[in-house]
């Protein structure tokens, strides 16, 4: 493949073989620049891009379906619970799904992601009185909308979780508060109802299990996380006990590097240990989507061809009217 130098446009041919998946850096031969060159795109790539573009010539159908509750949870933290939260929701919503995505977390990252700060959120449904409808915010993003975090959310882990002051049933409070949603009089709104949680087990973790018809379990493909996974489906097990019988989980392996012999070890050991409950798509380690964050932006918003883009949408194709 021909490539060009980014400072003097002077051009090479490379062979691509040697390109890594992820990128690779290369020197110019003549002003001695370093950049970086990425695969050309390969046919599973290029089939996505013409599935996204063919979606995005259709008019809006009405799709019916009942909601389904998704939460988004691994005990461990900074495995990608947040990112794949809000690019799964956007990915949703551009196959026509609509969606509410739930930030349950106080550390508010999704509210942030999108932009936002000092809005009501589902502490004000629960002490202020106001009605859930009315904290919902609607995203420039079409069909997904957002109930965002703030710091008041604190309050309410402390007092029901902590104090456990004054609720026996305190891990039902969500699933409570999303029955018109998903059975009563708003039924028809959302197709999902996504839930990003914290990296702890408290009253956000177990309300969100609680309320869930079905559990991702984001894993950084890296051995501490690999652990980690091993919790959290121990905590699901006793969800499954106690306040959720009929609740299902399913792996996603993030930040994937396929030229790193240690990624691909812990991928075969989870699916080794997990037969049957991984998710079939991947998603790699991608800088575009730490670039997207600071730019308050889904990844496919900022750039439409990055691989990441495409793995979240083959995600949300796998799970959109399967789970
Ligand atoms: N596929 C990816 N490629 C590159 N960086 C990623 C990817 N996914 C997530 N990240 C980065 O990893 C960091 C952690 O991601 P994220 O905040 O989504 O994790 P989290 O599980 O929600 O963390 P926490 O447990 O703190 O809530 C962020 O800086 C994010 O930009
Ligand atoms: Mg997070």
């Amino acid at each position: 493949m021909i490539i060009s130098c980014k400072n003097c446009a002077s051009k090479f041919n490379v062979n691509e073989t040697f390109i890594r998946e992820s990128g690779s850096r290369v020197r110019c031969s003549l002003c001695k620049r370093v950049f970086t060159i990425q695969r050309p795109s390969t046919t599973k790539d290029k089939v996505i891009q013409k599935e996204i573009a063919q979606i995005k010539k259709e008019p809006s159908p009405v799709l019916k379906h009942p909601c389904r509750i998704i939460s988004i949870s691994n005990q461990k933290g900074g495995v990608s619970k947040t990112t794949t939260c809000l690019n799964l929701g956007a990915s949703l919503a551009m196959l026509n799904w609509r969606v509410l995505m739930i930030d349950f977390d106080v550390q508010a990252s999704l509210t942030g992601a999108l932009g936002y700060q000092n809005t009501r959120s589902f502490y004000d449904v629960i002490h202020s009185d106001y009605d859930f409808s009315s904290c919902i915010l609607n995203t420039k993003y079409a069909r997904l909308d957002l109930l965002p975090s703030d710091e008041n959310m604190i309050l309410l882990d402390r007092r029901y979780f902590f104090d456990r002051a004054g609720a026996n049933f305190f891990e039902y409070m969500l699933k409570d508060r999303l029955a018109d949603l998903v059975g009563g009089r708003l039924k028809n709104k959302y197709d999902y109802i996504l839930i990003d949680t914290p990296p702890s087990v408290g009253y956000f973790v177990l309300n969100s299990l609680t309320a869930a018809h079905f559990i991702i379990i984001p894993c950084q493909s890296e051995y501490l996380s690999a652990r980690g996974v091993g919790q959290t489906v121990k905590l699901i097990n006793r969800v499954k006990r106690n306040t959720n019988p009929q609740v299902q989980a399913r792996i996603l392996v993030t930040m994937y590097d396929p030229d790193c012999t240690a990624s691909k070890l812990v991928v075969s050991k989870l699916k080794g240990s997990y037969r049957g409950m991984t998710f079939k798509t991947v998603i790699n380690h991608d800088v575009k989507i730490r670039e997207s964050q600071i730019m308050k932006e889904p990844v496919y918003y900022y750039d439409k061809h990055s691989q990441a883009a495409l793995q979240y949408f083959a995600l949300a194709k796998e799970i959109g009217g399967k789970f």
